[in-house]
């Protein structure tokens, strides 16, 4: 009691002592949220509240000194973590003591399922030993991953392993990014490039190897290939397949490749304490913010690995961060924040694997990706939110969506697992234990189940593949969703009444992005204004080109205003484009103009990539000059799904299905808001919002997309119809057998 009580006068004298105001806002904040969510108080808390530790540990210049040991510990052994040179940092892996076992079991089967604890040393080990086993004799060893920055970030671990220059003997192959050469022989790649590669050579002739690394993850890549690759190994006795799984998957890939043989690579992990949130948490970003603060002013040294679902939130996150930590002031160790996604520059990313100064603490803010793809070592604590942002198939809509959803069981596992790596962890859950046992499923559905197939159902039938509904998937897509696929790419004009590639769609095929975009390229080249579209399609794809930091929005707002065209964003976004080659690119003026250089100069490698494609092909790259209705009309021919009327009783209304939908603020239509336009995405946070907003004439949609729309005839029309005067041409989703169009069309 006593103690409480001296905590208390200690707490009051602290509070007087505070002079900024910002720093008062703030620490009041913090313990009202905190009140402690977590069931057990966390150990080292003895029984106190944390908010009162925190309150007393941020604050009091005398107690400094007592908590910074216990928060670093006296041993400052931390920061040696990879002090030891790197062919011996090789041989501590849990998978150096099987390598003649594993070489062996692959040399006297064709395939091998491969299990392990993350970190154990599967995809930089196993390409190597099999390098050294002389496999690359006969073919190039392929290892594919899910995820660009886990390819690009291996790849260089490797060739430093391997002692050579990224892009020699080892190197990566990601969607507009190769860096292997002549002398490759171990290539790291995304699933979607060697899928790309098998329609080019179905016999994967130049390959001795393919590693189907992180199998689990199930992307649709990833399952595609496994179909292909078990024909493929019947056909060609001489190729070796190793697909990588988590141990929960194994017994099913083992059986859908012919029962072949596991291998498992005994792990080396700690334990991991689970706390749970006491109560659900309202705003999870938030609660994890406090978290990650709250660990790091109570908790002994080690880093902390936080989850959030995508780029935008992670940005935010780490601003916050800052902010927080700046307000606390020099009282407190310096927290190093480093953001991972996949559209992070490689620079960066490469920053990530640096372990943290001496004496210092460093957080980890990620998607996804730090779930199994990658490995961080020296992470104690776990921050998980238990969200991710997943790729949804909206059936009514006919189109994916980012969608933000609760992450399975089998993911909050692997999650609290990157804790104990090291050592003994802990993992933050911010949702309750009741949640996760019987609200969240057991793992995640597979992608093919989830998600548009439009890409897909493109590309097989582009393989040749046309029976989709017999192919051998291990888990087969829903019909519905093959059908929506094939009425999307027939409305596009890719495929034909039948069912059958078009010259057009085998065209589309050759661009590795969503056949909308195709489209549009295509379409822009025929309508002479494929220059502009080109950087459109390279802008549209790389993400936030425009920074507002919280402390200069308005500033920020006012230069992105400067942009603005009437005809809308995506002329915004070209406009950017040519104002920043006109300045030759400059970083400088980024910066002065708020905008993120780093997505501009991705803009500008995409653009490159696709003018290769286009070079290839013959497609003819011409400038609209000032004539930028051709541009529209390109935009409308590929996004004429995506297309939404003026609302009388406010925002608008999708002609495909009527939902209602609203420009987003951040658009250059904002304050416009035309009657008709063409939104390239709806993104769903307070309201459903259309994100790259253009105006349009709509007699476009009946003329460019005469399979999907069609004039009223005015006496036949409602009094809605009336007023809107053009329709879908059928309701796809209320009618049965939708896909025998061309009945209704005659
Ligand atoms: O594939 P698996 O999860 O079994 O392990 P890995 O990715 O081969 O990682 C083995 C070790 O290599 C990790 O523990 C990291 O220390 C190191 N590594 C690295 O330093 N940099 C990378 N980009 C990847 C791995
Ligand atoms: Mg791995």
């Amino acid at each position: 009691l006593s103690r409480a009580a001296a905590l208390q006068t200690a707490l009051f004298k602290e509070r007087r002592d505070i002079r900024s105001q910002e720093q008062r806002a703030l620490l009041d904040s913090i313990p009202k949220d905190l009140n402690r969510p977590w069931e057990d108080p966390l150990p080292d808390a003895g029984g106190r509240c944390l908010a009162q530790e925190l309150r007393g540990a941020g604050l009091s210049a005398q107690s400094m000194p007592e908590w910074k040991k216990r928060a670093y510990g006296k041993t400052g052994t931390f920061g040696k973590r990879s002090s030891l040179p790197i062919q011996d940092q090789r041989q501590q892996l849990p998978i150096y003591r099987l390598k003649n076992e594993l070489v062996k079991a692959l040399h006297h089967h064709q395939v091998l399922v491969v299990i392990g604890e993350t970190g154990s040393g599967k995809t930089t080990q196993v390409t190597q030993y099999l390098a050294e086993a002389g496999y690359t004799e006969a073919g190039k060893i392929a290892c594919t991953q899910p995820r660009r920055v886990a390819a690009q970030s291996v790849a260089k671990r490797v060739a430093e392993e391997f002692g050579c220059p990224l892009g020699e003997e080892v190197g990566y192959s990601i969607r507009f990014d190769d860096r292997t050469g002549p002398d490759t022989v171990i290539k790291y790649m995304t699933d979607g490039m060697l899928l790309r590669e098998i329609m080019v050579d179905k016999n994967l002739s130049c390959y001795s190897v393919v590693m189907l690394d992180e199998a689990h993850e199930r992307t649709i890549y990833t399952d595609i290939l496994f179909g292909l690759l078990k024909q493929l190994i019947r056909r060609r006795t001489d190729l070796k397949l190793i697909v990588t799984s988590a141990t929960l998957d194994a017994e099913k890939f083992s059986r859908y490749f012919f029962n072949c043989n596991i291998f498992t690579i005994p792990g080396r992990t700690f334990p991991v304490e689970i706390l749970y949130a006491k109560e659900p948490q309202s705003d999870y970003m938030d609660a994890a913010l406090i978290t990650v603060l709250q660990i790091h002013l109570s908790q002994p040294e080690g880093d902390i690995l936080l989850f959030l679902t995508g780029q935008e939130e992670i940005d935010q996150a780490c601003n916050s961060l800052h902010e927080r930590m700046k307000v606390l002031g020099n009282d407190v160790p310096e927290l190093l924040v480093n953001p991972v996604y996949s559209a992070l520059p490689t620079e960066m990313q490469s920053k990530i694997f640096e372990p943290a100064p001496l004496g210092k603490r460093k957080v980890i803010v990620a998607t996804n990706i730090a779930e199994a793809s990658i490995t961080i070592d020296g992470i104690y604590y776990v921050v998980d939110p238990g969200f991710a942002k997943l790729n949804v198939y909206n059936p009514k809509r006919g189109l994916d969506s980012l969608v933000i959803t609760p992450i399975s069981q089998a993911s909050a596992k692997q999650r609290a697992g990157r804790a104990g790596r090291t050592g003994p962890g802990k993992c933050y859950r911010l949702y309750t234990e009741s949640a996760y046992r019987n609200e969240m499923p057991a793992t995640t559905i597979p992608e093919i189940q989830r998600i548009n197939l439009g890409w897909t159902v493109l590309n097989m039938k582009a393989m040749g593949i046309n029976e989709l509904v017999s192919f051998d998937f291990m888990d087969p897509p829903a019909p519905q969703a093959l059908i929506s696929a094939m009425e999307q790419l027939y409305s596009l004009g890719a495929l034909d009444e039948e069912g059958l590639l078009t010259k057009l769609g085998r065209k589309m095929a050759e661009f590795p992005q969503e056949p909308p975009l195709s489209k549009m390229l295509l379409a822009s080249v025929d309508l002479g204004c494929s220059d502009e579209i080109v950087t459109i399609i390279a802008m549209i794809q790389t993400g936030n080109i425009f920074y507002r930091p919280r402390e200069k929005q308005d500033q920020a707002d006012r230069k992105r205003g400067n942009f603005f065209q009437p005809e809308g964003d995506h002329i915004t976004l070209l406009t950017v484009y040519q104002a920043w080659k006109a300045k030759q690119f400059s970083g400088p003026w980024c910066f002065e103009n708020f905008l993120q250089i780093t997505s501009l100069r991705r803009a500008q490698d995409v653009r490159k990539q696709l003018l290769e494609i286009m070079d290839r092909y013959r497609l003819d790259v011409v400038s609209a000059g000032n004539d930028l209705t051709k541009v529209r009309r390109a935009i409308a021919a590929g996004f004429f799904f995506n297309s939404a009327k003026k609302d009388p009783q406010g925002g608008y209304r999708t002609l495909a299905d009527h939902q209602q939908v609203y420009i987003h603020p951040s658009s250059a239509l904002f304050h416009q808001q035309p009657e008709w336009v063409i939104y390239n995405e709806i993104v769903m946070t307070t309201k459903e919002y259309m994100r790259e907003v253009t105006a349009i004439n709509p007699a476009w949609l009946v003329e460019l997309a005469p399979r999907f729309y069609r004039s009223v005839d005015s006496a036949k029309m409602s009094k809605r119809k009336r007023q809107e005067r053009i329709e879908p041409l059928y309701d796809r989703y209320n009618e049965p057998n939708s896909w025998r169009l061309s009945k209704r069309r005659g």
